[in-house]
C-alpha cells in the first residue's frame, strides 16, 4: 500500500463550499480515487479515529470539531502518495502552509484546517480501513 494515502475533507471545508474545488485539486494533481464517501462522524467514531491523539491537549476540540458536520473520506493512489499528498495539502497550521496548497487556499485555523492526510503507510492503511470495506474500493 506504499502508493496509497487516506484523506478527509473536513467539516469546515464542506460547510464553506470547497468540497468540489478540493476534489478537483486532488484529481488534477494526479491522484486516482480508489474509494470515496460523503458521511458524518459521530462523536464516538471521531474519538476512535483520532485515538492516537488522546493524550494531546487539542483532542477534545478535535473530536467535537470533526463530528460537527459532514465530511468527505477518500482513499487515493499515486506514486509516493503519502509524501506527495502532504505536499499538496501544506502544513497542518494554515498560517505556515505554502502558497497554492489546499490548506493555504481553503483553511482558516489549525483546527479548521480543511483537510486530513495520513502521515505514514501504516496509518493510511488503518484510516482507510476505518471507512471502507473491500467492495467499496475500485
Ligand atoms: P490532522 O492531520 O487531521 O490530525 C490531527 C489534527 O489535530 C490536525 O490535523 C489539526 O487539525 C488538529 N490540531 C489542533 N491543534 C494541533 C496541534 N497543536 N498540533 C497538531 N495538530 C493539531
Amino acid at each position: 500500500t506504499t502508493n496509497r494515502t487516506f484523506t478527509m475533507i473536513k467539516p469546515d471545508a464542506v460547510a464553506n463550499g470547497h468540497m468540489g474545488a478540493i476534489l478537483n485539486d486532488i484529481i488534477s494533481a494526479g491522484f486516482k480515487v480508489i474509494a470515496l464517501k460523503y458521511t458524518k462522524l459521530s462523536e464516538e467514531s471521531a474519538g476512535k479515529f483520532y485515538e492516537v491523539h488522546k493524550e494531546r491537549p487539542f483532542y477534545k476540540d478535535l473530536v467535537s470539531f470533526m463530528s460537527s458536520g459532514p465530511i468527505v473520506a477518500a482513499i487515493l493512489e499515486k506514486d509516493n502518495a503519502i509524501e506527495e499528498f502532504r505536499k499538496l495539502i501544506g502544513s497542518t497550521n494554515p498560517a505556515e502552509a505554502a502558497e497554492g496548497t489546499i490548506r493555504n487556499k481553503y483553511a482558516k485555523s489549525i483546527d479548521a484546517n480543511a483537510i486530513h492526510g495520513s502521515d505514514s503507510d501504516e496509518n493510511a492503511e488503518i484510516e482507510g480501513n476505518f471507512f471502507f470495506s473491500a467492495d467499496e474500493r475500485f
